[in-house]
């Protein structure tokens, strides 16, 4: 299956004598959600950081669409059409609603070049999608709950409509329902197109949605394959990745 974003042997980290991601290598697929599991701090979230501009790798290079965007910035790449739900959310907490929605795109027009009535439309559509944002659209972002934040940054994702759309612990704090909600989200973004890195903490969740998964290990990908291979023998499977021998 061909790959819309290529990692190859990358190494990155905040501090110049520190090494997160080490020779890391990773292909996520077209039009399907990838999968990365792995342990907390081993580097998931520097992954993500790294593959969107805000973190430059030291070593190695990441293709996106066959084009090289190693040290893209990330208002840059989100014009090239990749878009980052980050861990620790991304809302402008004393804006509204529609607001969060909103600027993203709008103040990247002069790049995008997209119509004032095209992003009305794309709004209009988030908002009839997820009804809570319609019905809350003068609200500050700070007022909603954790489940309708996650939301809002899934309809500010919709608005960009990305090619490649990084997810990073979309059901952390979330109760199951909403956390199911937010999956079976992911699971149609992907049939209608748009390709997904997914990390989450919930591995049987991650599985059950991705076709191809890879588990981070220190900074380097220790274990990797399709996922239906990984469905039938899961505890096995994790308790092998995790070096856990009980
Ligand atoms: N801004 C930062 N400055 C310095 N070190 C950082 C920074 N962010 C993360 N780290 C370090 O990088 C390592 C990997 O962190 P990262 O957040 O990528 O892990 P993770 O796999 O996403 O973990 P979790 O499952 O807890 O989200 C950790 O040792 C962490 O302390
Ligand atoms: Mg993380």
């Amino acid at each position: 299956m061909s790959a819309i974003l290529q990692i190859e042997n990358v190494t990155a980290g905040y501090s110049a004598d520190i090494d997160i991601l080490r020779g890391l290598s990773l292909n996520v697929r077209k039009s399907s959600v990838t999968g990365l599991v792995g342990l907390n701090g081993a580097g998931k979230s520097t992954v993500m950081k790294s593959i969107f501009g805000f973190l430059r790798p030291r070593v190695g290079r990441i293709l996106f669409d066959e084009q090289d965007i190693t040290h893209g910035r990330p208002h840059e790449l989100a014009s090239k059409g990749l878009w980052l739900i980050p861990q620790d959310g991304g809302l402008f907490d004393y804006m509204s609603v529609e607001t969060n929605l909103r600027l993203p795109i709008e103040t990247r027009r002069a790049v995008n070049g997209l119509s004032r009535a095209e992003i009305d439309r794309r709004v209009a559509d988030v908002m009839e999608q997820f009804p809570i944002l319609q019905e809350k659209r003068r609200q500050l972002a700070t007022r909603l709950s954790g489940g309708q934040r996650k939301l809002l940054e899934f309809g500010i994702a919709h608005v960009q409509r990305p090619t490649l759309c990084l997810i990073d612990e979309p059901s952390i704090g979330l109760a199951p329902k909403v956390a199911e909600e937010v999956f079976a989200h992911i699971s149609t973004l992907a049939k209608t197109g748009t390709s997904v890195l997914l990390v989450d903490h919930n591995i049987r969740k991650v599985i059950e949605v991705a076709s191809y998964v890879y588990v981070l290990t220190l900074g380097t990908v220790s274990a990797e394959g399709e996922s239906s291979v990984f469905q039938t023998d899961l505890h096995g499977q994790v308790k092998e990745w995790l070096g856990i021998n009980y």
